[in-house]
């Protein structure tokens, strides 16, 4: 009887195994490979009996082996063996290796019916062609899957691609930050730039100045809604030890993503100067903010005791973070407390300065101490206002104006613009229930990926200087994770395209490429808006 049945389970696996239909890739991906050159020749099928080979004994190597085997499990349920080989091109395999001539950041991917290869300038070069095949396989759990023979040659168009998570005005836990990055992996993004500090809170530990994150990382209430009469009266807080940085750090580092933490100075300071008041012109006392905008508080730089303090800070970060850059904040400072401070006031004229002028002798000053340490500092583009040496690099946020500028000046700058890259904007002018953040205006997913970085009439040699292209993501009306991916998705998608890809736009085929897209934000379990797709938005009244 036993073996009855052992024979007929027997039959019916082949049955299944021979029957069941391939289901076919797509290398209809986002963001769009520079080159996509179908071959003639019969598919790559891929299965079970498929196995990752790694060329060489590169711990970085064995890493994207893995990334590419749980990538595929998690997509297809298909459970790939990885091991070290010699050769290239073996039987049956997904083959990943180097070649040393070509940039570090490019790859290649070629399929035939003997099996994949992909060859990348370096590690960091094979792990965005691993993102390329992990998006080309299609979300469906089957062993059998069917790859076009293809020849994909990709590189991309800018250096600098970054997002920004803002986790002062609210915080975000050590698990979300790495989601957030395994999405920008997703993407083929290479900086996260972190907004550690703000009027709101102070949420790295400094090891010397203890009380930042004892008092400063809390606040007493948060304003509810749009700087609304109401205050919510409930104690809100968090802060990153310096041993989470780290750990987000390396983890941003396997995926190849730079982290540049900012520390906002001299502005936007409020929560420092409730820690420590001797900080601020007016000795204070002071509380961390509860509302957004813009505080007068700002630090005293007529004071030397703020110089040391800065630079304490940014000698820990730079320990903590091995990025080339440090983001030193610089926007929105008003310039009313050091006008009436007798302390601003000497300095300034010491150095033949005003008020209005003396923001530039502050972000010199800590320029000069971040190169002794071995760093570059980034600053918002109010920076510029001051005589700045032409060394620092510019985030180019109110318009495009002021970077273009910038760059023309001589000055590295990275644009970020509010009218393109502003995520906390609504994706649509019809409100919705899900969106209600107040600020003026929106950024379509369209709008987005018709950005163009390089405007015309930039000399080359200015262009030269655009380093790339970040969104940032503010978070005053952005209180739990899944807004953050909300607001995010699907623009960070239309950003990657600016960012990464050199083809000439087309939305419409864009959209279509999204739209597969989706089904990988559903399987990773990211939130996305739905304003592309209305028919998959869901009243929440309609189960009922
Ligand atoms: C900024 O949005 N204040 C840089
Ligand atoms: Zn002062």
């Amino acid at each position: 009887m036993n073996r009855i049945i052992i024979i007929i389970s027997l039959i019916m696996t082949m049955i299944t195994t021979t029957t069941s239909a391939a289901v076919k890739a797509s290398y209809d991906i986002v963001p769009l490979p520079a080159s996509i050159s179908m071959q003639k020749g019969e598919p790559f099928m891929l299965s079970s009996a498929t196995r990752i080979v790694y060329v060489g004994s590169d711990e970085a190597m064995k890493r994207n082996a893995k990334f590419l085997a749980d990538y595929l499990a998690q997509t297809t349920g298909i459970k790939l063996s990885t091991n070290a080989a010699s050769g290239k091109a073996q039987k049956n395999a997904i083959t990943i290796c180097t070649d040393s001539k070509m940039g570090e950041e490019t790859y290649s991917i070629s399929v035939d019916k003997k099996g994949i290869v992909v060859t990348g300038g370096s590690a960091k070069g094979v792990f965005y062609g691993i993102q390329t095949l992990r998006k080309s396989v299609p979300v469906s759990k089957t062993d059998n899957i069917e790859l076009s023979a293809v020849r994909i040659a990709d590189q991309p168009r800018f250096g600098y691609r970054g997002m920004m998570l803002d986790c002062s005005r609210h915080f975000f836990t050590v698990d979300f930050i790495k989601k957030y990055l395994d999405l920008m992996a997703m993407h083929n993004m290479n900086v996260f730039h972190w907004h550690l500090t703000d009027d709101q809170g102070w949420r790295i530990e400094i090891k010397k100045y203890p009380r930042l994150t004892s008092i400063g990382s809390k606040r007493s209430g948060t304003i509810v809604g749009f700087n609304s009469m109401v205050d919510d009266q409930r104690e809100y807080g968090g802060f990153y030890t310096q041993d989470q940085a780290r750990e987000i750090v390396e983890y941003a580092r396997q995926r190849y993503i730079t982290v540049i933490p900012e520390i906002d100075m001299p502005g936007h300071m409020k929560a420092a100067l409730a820690a420590y008041p001797e900080l601020g012109c007016t000795g204070g006392p002071y509380e961390v903010g509860h509302r957004w905008g813009i505080y007068l508080d700002v630090l005293c730089l007529g004071n030397e005791k703020i110089y040391a303090f800065c630079e304490d800070v940014l000698k820990e970060l730079s320990d903590i973070f091995p990025a080339e850059y440090v983001h030193i904040g610089g926007d929105e400072t008003p310039t009313e407390r050091w006008a009436e401070c007798p302390k601003c006031q000497a300095v300034a004229k010491e150095h033949g300065l005003t008020a209005k002028t003396l923001q530039g002798y502050f972000t010199n000053r800590m320029e000069r101490f971040l190169n002794q340490n071995g760093k570059r500092i980034i600053g918002w583009d109010e920076i510029l206002e001051g005589d700045i040496n032409q060394s620092a690099t510019i985030m180019s946020w109110r318009g495009t104006a002021n970077g273009e500028k910038a760059a023309e000046k001589g000055h590295d700058v990275i644009m970020s613009p509010t009218t393109y890259c502003y995520f906390d904007f609504c994706q649509t002018d019809t409100s919705t229930l899900y969106e209600p953040s107040p600020r003026d205006g929106f950024i379509s997913v369209e709008k987005v990926y018709g950005y163009e970085p390089l405007a015309e009439g930039m000399s080359e040699k200015a262009k030269s200087h655009i380093l790339g292209v970040q969104a940032n993501v503010w978070t005053e009306y952005l209180a739990c994770p899944q807004a953050v991916e909300y607001y995010s998705l699907p623009r960070m998608s239309a950003l990657s395209e600016v960012q990464w890809s050199s083809a000439p736009k087309d939305f419409g085929a864009f959209k279509q490429r999204l739209t597969r897209m989706t089904s990988l934000f559903k399987l990773c379990g990211y939130t996305y808006a739905h304003h592309l797709w209305p028919e998959e938005m869901i009243s929440p009244w309609e189960d009922n």
